[in-house]
């Protein structure tokens, strides 16, 4: 046993070990609380200074994480700093940064890249390197690892390598960084003992694999079974629709089976950081490997026509009001790309927001958890304040549409003011009066 290797395991369990987390957001952030609440010493990093200030200041920036939190944090020792060079003074160092698409749709994994060079320039013997960013398989070993190895260190006795892929649920309070089980694969087995010393201190359940490839590939697996399957009841919803079922009642009815199906739920399309990004690093890796994702590429098409659906329906539906598309008045509801999170990447809104538009009707928002749209890399033109939602806004409007169900909608006043309501989340269910005026798409 090397003595890099029980110091840093000894350091860990005496939590003693400090952690060094790269990227503060969705994932970094709620990472960080979990190590700090544990007792041990956190190092936030990133580049973004407004947030750095605002952390350092005792604030929050994420609707889940509240100002006492950030405030308990600090009390305990969490720091939030730009200065990269502070990366030598850590013991492990978590990698959360984003994994988005390219232009062309191809992994970016700059913000790795980016990363790991930081991380290289300080890397010292004895320390844990962990990517938890979500990424195709093969980018911990083919990618950070040659970038780190400048350094001339040996992997798995001078330093160690992980990948361990986020879990994150937002908006789900049964599903925290402390009780979803982790995926842990080491490149060595001095690297997977010491990753999973660490993350055993956070989470009740460390599930050690092979390699950082099975670990890779175990998390673009689970996103892309969410894909494909939301896809699936996308189609059926559409084919349901047009033969009068109710495809809500119908998976309902389904998912009574005790054994071998998991309800997926239809709605207005794909939306996040993860669902419909990820499943593509897997379709790029396969190219190179002679090969097509036919069933990543099949669900995107249909997942990606949703809100051209959704905006067929409503046109339909102020036809049978009498009323043109152009020219009538459509609220969104809900701009997050699920319920009761603030947060808007990716969210099928967008698009929606833009079809309409597009087709001359004039289009506001409402959302309780997004006060302003921000800046997109694709819709930078939409800039829109959220409206109060008052009766008198929603019995102004031509139709309503949810693009998202937030529990703090109330649906039945909803129907009782609106004219038309267009529910693409069977947000409206429980609501018995006025269903007269609701379509659902
Ligand atoms: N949000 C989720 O629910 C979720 C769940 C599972 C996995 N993931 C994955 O986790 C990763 C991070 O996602 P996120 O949602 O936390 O992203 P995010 O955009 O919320 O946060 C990323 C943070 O990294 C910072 N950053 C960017 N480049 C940096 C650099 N070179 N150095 C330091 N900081 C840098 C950004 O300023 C930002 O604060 C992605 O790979 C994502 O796919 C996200």
């Amino acid at each position: 046993m090397s003595d890099t290797f029980a110091e840093l395991h000894a350091r860990i369990l005496a939590k003693t070990a400090r952690i060094g987390i790269i990227g503060l957001g969705y994932v970094g952030l709620p990472l960080a609380r979990a190590f700090a609440s544990r007792g041990y010493e956190v190092l936030g990093f990133d580049i973004d200074v407004q947030k750095i200030a605002k952390l350092n200041a005792g604030h929050s920036y994420i609707k889940q994480i509240s100002d006492t939190t950030i405030a308990e944090m600090r009390a305990v020792g969490f720091t939030a700093t730009d200065r990269f060079d502070r990366l030598g003074e850590v013991d492990a160092i978590l990698i959360c940064v984003p994994t988005p698409l390219t232009e062309s749709r191809e992994p970016d994994l700059r913000y790795v890249i980016n990363s790991a060079h930081a991380v290289a320039g300080q890397l010292r013997p004895g320390q844990l390197v962990v990517l938890e960013s979500t990424t195709y398989p093969t980018t911990t070993r083919n990618v950070v690892l040659p970038i780190l190895q400048r350094s001339e260190m040996v992997p798995g006795e001078d330093f160690f390598l992980a990948f361990s892929p986020e879990r994150e649920d937002p908006g789900n309070a049964t599903h925290s960084v402390n009780t979803i089980p982790k995926v842990v694969g080491g490149l060595d087995d001095n690297s997977s003992e010491v990753a999973c010393a660490l993350y055993a201190a956070i989470v009740p359940n460390v599930v050690r694999v092979s390699s950082p490839e099975v670990a890779e590939a175990s998390k673009i697996l689970e996103n892309t079974y969410r894909a494909i399957n939301i896809a699936l009841v996308n189609e059926l919803k559409v084919l349901y629709d047009r033969m009068g079922i109710d495809v809500w009642e119908v998976i309902d009815a389904a998912k009574t089976k005790p054994f071998g199906f998991q309800a997926f739920y239809p709605g207005p399309g794909l939306g996040g950081h993860c669902i419909p990004i990820d499943p593509f690093y897997l379709t790029w890796v396969a190219r190179q490997y002679g090969m097509s994702t036919r069933f990543i590429e099949l669900a995107g098409e249909i997942n990606t026509g949703m809100p051209t659906y959704v905006v067929a329906k409503v046109a339909d539906a102020l036809n049978e009001t009498g009323k043109p598309l152009k020219g009538s008045r459509v609220a969104i509801l809900g701009m997050a790309y699920k319920k009761d999170i603030d947060d808007p990447r990716e969210s099928p809104g967008f698009e929606l927001m833009e079809l309409l538009l597009k087709k001359g009707a004039t289009v506001t928002y409402n959302d309780p958890h997004i006060p302003n749209l921000p800046p997109t890399r694709h819709y930078a033109h939409l800039k829109m304040e959220s409206q109060p939602l008052t009766a008198e806004y929603l019995q102004a409007q031509d139709c309503v549409l949810i693009a998202t169900d937030h529990s703090a909608y109330d649906y039945g006043w909803i129907l009782a003011e609106a004219k038309l309501v267009v529910d693409t989340r069977n947000a409206t269910k429980n609501v018995s009066e006025n269903r007269d005026r609701l379509v659902r798409a």
